[in-house]
């Protein structure tokens, strides 16, 4: 082999949530905590298997009419219709009109590829194309637009000085982007923040984005999992298409299912009649051809037996609220031991109006380093936190390291 090939590629550095995980993992302290990682953590620090998850695997397994066949392009059609009526409602005008193009994705972080590339291919942009985000985002947004030639460029989302939303930053950079600009809007539970908008920002926000015809990109990772109610993680997405805005959303069954490895996820782009959803379907079918043929059975099988039949659907709901349950418990516990027992300095009320999985803390760089390196809790240099790894075993522990720092 001669070594001059590959002579000029560059070593890249390690993806930062993983260099973290991989630093936890090799620390030795015994009461080490894992504030990184966005997955699900029962009360003991274990990863959880959805009980309706494991009954919906076992009717599989004794499914003799089941085989290894390709699913088509697009996916397995009980599962995208039933998976559009969840984030849509099952009452949603478009899902009743027809027009929505429905297309099974390789988990969320596939159905923001496709979404992006569709965009890419098709959308008539106003000028550059670029697509704006929230700054900050999901980190992996910046990598997905790149790679199918789009820009990323930032509209104001979170304010340091609040720790809450930059409400009027957000609207002055929907009113400042020229006309049809697309923003990606993340439907609920906000990565990194944990900041949602009020349902009357929401309407303020959907009221310029109508007026300005900007095209909203909604990346809806969380449904369930931010309240623990399936229906009111949709509100935003289902109020933008009842105002009839145009849109995409994409969406994972990751979280709320418990599914991360299965890579189960959609993408539905809503166009504004049956025979347009129809054309944007058939390229949706061209792109995902080239790219993965055709999407896994398994996750979409299981994810589609419990939509589509009412006492598995029941069930998962309850799973759900079992998870934000419990998160929503850290978050109260973690607030009061910071606020009622150790009286730390600052207000900490932020905990507790942040939503789903991340908290941003407001704890600045120094200070998480600080926790990394002397407490062995281990969160991104952002001072965010995964409300995930917090439990009855180690929140009191968590809190009074965070007292230790913010107190120097
Ligand atoms: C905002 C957001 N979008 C999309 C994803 C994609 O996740 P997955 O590809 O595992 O469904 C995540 C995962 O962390 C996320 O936080």
């Amino acid at each position: 082999m001669s070594a001059e090939i590959w002579q000029e590629v560059p070593l890249a550095p390690p993806d930062s949530i993983f260099k973290l995980t991989a630093a936890y993992k090799e620390d030795k302290f015994k009461d080490k905590v894992n504030l990184g990682v966005g997955a699900y953590r029962d009360d003991n620090s274990k990863p959880w298997v959805l009980p309706v998850v494991k009954k919906a695997t076992s009717i599989l397994l004794n499914d003799e009419t089941l085989d290894h066949e390709y699913l088509p392009i697009t996916g397995l059609a009980e599962y995208t219709s039933a998976a559009a009526k969840l984030i849509l409602g099952a009452d949603s005008p478009a899902v009743k009109a027809g027009r929505v193009s429905s297309v099974q994705t390789i988990s969320g972080t596939g159905a923001n590829h496709l979404g992006a590339l569709f965009l890419s291919r098709f959308y008539q942009f106003n000028g550059k194309k670029q697509v704006f985000l929230s700054n900050p985002t999901w980190i992996n947004h910046y990598a997905i637009l790149r790679n199918v030639g789009i820009e990323p460029v930032e509209y104001p989302y979170y304010d340091p000085k609040t720790i809450g939303l930059d409400f009027e930053g957000f609207i002055n950079s929907l009113k400042s982007a020229p006309e049809r600009s697309v923003f990606l809007i993340h439907a609920c539970a906000h990565n990194p923040t944990g900041v949602d908008p009020t349902q009357e920002q929401w309407k303020a926000i959907a009221e310029v984005i109508k007026e300005k015809k900007h095209y909203s990109f909604f990346d809806s990772a969380y449904q369930g999992f931010a309240s623990g109610d399936l229906d009111k993680d949709a509100w935003a997405v289902r109020y933008f298409v009842e105002q009839g805005l145009p849109l995409l959303v994409c969406q994972s069954f990751a979280k709320n299912a418990g599914l991360y490895g299965e890579r189960v996820g959609a993408l539905h782009i809503v166009p504004p009649d049956a025979e347009t959803a129809n054309r944007v379907k058939s390229q949706l079918s061209v792109l995902q051809r080239s790219e993965i043929s055709n999407p896994p059975a398994h996750g979409a099988r299981l994810v589609s037996l419990i939509l589509n039949d009412a006492g598995l659907f029941e069930e998962w709901k309850r799973d759900i609220r079992t998870m934000a349950g419990r998160i929503i418990d850290m978050r109260n516990e973690l607030h009061r031991q910071l606020t009622e027992v150790l009286h730390t300095p600052g207000s900490w009320d932020h905990i507790l109006q942040q939503i789903g999985m991340f908290s941003f803390t407001g704890l600045n760089p120094a200070q998480s380093q600080k926790l990394i390196d002397e407490a062995h809790i281990y969160l991104t240099q952002n001072g965010r936190i995964s409300m995930a790894g917090l439990n009855s075993h180690n929140v009191e522990y968590v809190a009074r390291s965070i007292d230790g720092v913010v107190r120097g």
